[in-house]
């Protein structure tokens, strides 16, 4: 896979062939991406979850940058947001200690009652497009993506009428987008340090306002504040807008399991368990690089490399899943990657799990005949070799 090829068309609309060739034919394959920056990258399935839990993979955002300009001269990387997701521990640890508590069985279970609420207003929402403009249905803009994104201004938070921009600035950091990196992370960074004075003075019953308690007593600072909840309100949105549109496309695709899901609403747990393995809406986890040399499945990976590890590579592996490129929802298997594994393993999976759920059961029930309203070919995926996304996915609602 080379940088090229990972932005082709036919790459992002069906990256699996590609995974399935650099997979069979080694276990650590080194590929060539943006500016022509040689990154190695582990597939297998074992190989992946062995590497996500080593901490000879190193995750510190500024030595990786430092080893990425070691290799390409002039390459545009941006500034360091150094969060817990690209901190090492003790910073990871600590960090992580400060939120997880947001994210606990008890807590997600709490928020049950908002997610249903937000989601019958958007399926109603829905229920008024399909009257009103039925040519001008798209479910990524008016379901997959506000839901969670409300989900999390409202964790966090933010205020909610913002969520455009924060998805501009979402969609310009994480893809090739007419707002340049640069000028996305200099307009998020202000508006987030803007929004932590405004709520300094009016603290509330929020991550934000826990957040802030926490930098008084010195646990957390200002830049790591601004870091933390740039990375949740991005990583809490980007990824299940993608799980519940390619869930709904891949039912589109596949009338047989979407009847035999319709027919019985308790299988939609397992249910989610598969979309998340077929369509694995983080495909790369974030850059790593070695702290010393590693072998991996016999392939020894020098010192100083930089890293990335295919979870839709291990979740499309045949040695794990028998009939991997197909869709089964009664597999009966969470063995899956999808969110990641090892300390860095996401904080929001049981939360990403529940709207999931809940989105997907809720349409089911409400738009029995849904349909795409496009050639399937036409969809247009997202540019990013890291997500698995759609731009949008027309439908025709029914009735
Ligand atoms: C279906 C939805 C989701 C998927 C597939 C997903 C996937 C992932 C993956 C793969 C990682 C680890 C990446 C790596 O190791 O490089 C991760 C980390 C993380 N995710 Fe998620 N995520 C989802 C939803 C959420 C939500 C809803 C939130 C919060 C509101 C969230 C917050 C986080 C955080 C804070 C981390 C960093 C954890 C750490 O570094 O210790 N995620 N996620």
């Amino acid at each position: 896979m080379t940088s090229t090829e990972a932005t082709q068309p036919s790459f992002l609309a069906d990256p699996y062939p590609t995974l399935a060739r650099l997979r069979e034919m080694a276990p650590v394959s080194v590929v060539d991406t943006e500016g022509g920056l040689p990154i190695w990258v582990v597939l297998r399935y074992e190989d992946v979850r062995a590497a996500l839990a080593d901490p000879r993979f190193g995750q510190d955002v500024e030595r990786a940058h430092q080893l990425a300009k070691q290799r390409v001269t002039g390459l545009e990387l941006g500034a360091d947001v150094v969060h817990m997701l690209n901190t090492d521990p003790p910073d990871h640890t600590r960090l992580r200690r400060l939120i997880q508590g947001a994210f606990t069985n008890r807590r997600v279970a709490a928020m049950r009652p908002m997610v249903e609420r937000v989601a019958r207003e958007l399926l109603d929402g829905l229920a008024v497009r399909a009257v009103e403009t039925p040519e001008d249905v798209d479910l990524v803009r008016d379901f997959a993506f506000p839901l969670p994104m409300m989900i999390v201004c409202e964790l966090l938070g933010f205020p909610v009428e913002d969520r455009f921009d924060y998805r501009r600035w979402s969609t310009a950091i994480l893809t090739h987008s007419e707002l340049s990196f640069a000028e996305a992370m200099a307009d998020m960074t202000a508006y987030l340090r803007d929004l932590l004075s405004r709520r300094r003075e009016r603290p509330g019953e929020d991550i934000l306002s826990d957040l802030l308690r926490a930098g008084d007593l010195g646990q957390i600072s200002e830049r790591e504040t601004v870091a933390m909840v740039y990375l949740l309100l991005i990583g809490g949105h980007e990824t299940t807008v993608n799980l519940v549109s390619t869930a709904v496309l891949a039912l589109l695709r596949n009338p047989d399991q979407a009847a035999w899901l319709r027919a019985d609403p308790a299988r939609m747990p397992g249910a989610v368990e598969e979309f998340l393995r077929f369509e694995s809406p983080v495909r790369m986890a974030t850059l790593r690089f070695t702290t010393e040399p590693v072998s991996v499945d016999g392939v020894l990976i020098p010192a100083d490399e930089l890293v990335l590890i295919s979870l839709a590579g291990a979740n499309r592996d045949p040695a794990r899943f028998p009939d991997p490129d197909r869709l089964l929802l009664d597999r009966g298997d969470a063995g899956h990657l999808a969110f990641g594994y090892g300390i860095h393993r996401c904080l929001g999976a049981l939360l990403g799990k529940l709207e999931a759920e809940i989105a997907i059961g809720g349409l089911l029930a409400r738009f029995p005949g849904l349909a795409l309203a496009v050639p399937e070919e036409d969809l247009p995926w997202r540019d990013t070799l890291m997500l698995r996304g759609l731009e949008s996915l027309p439908v025709v609602l029914g009735g």
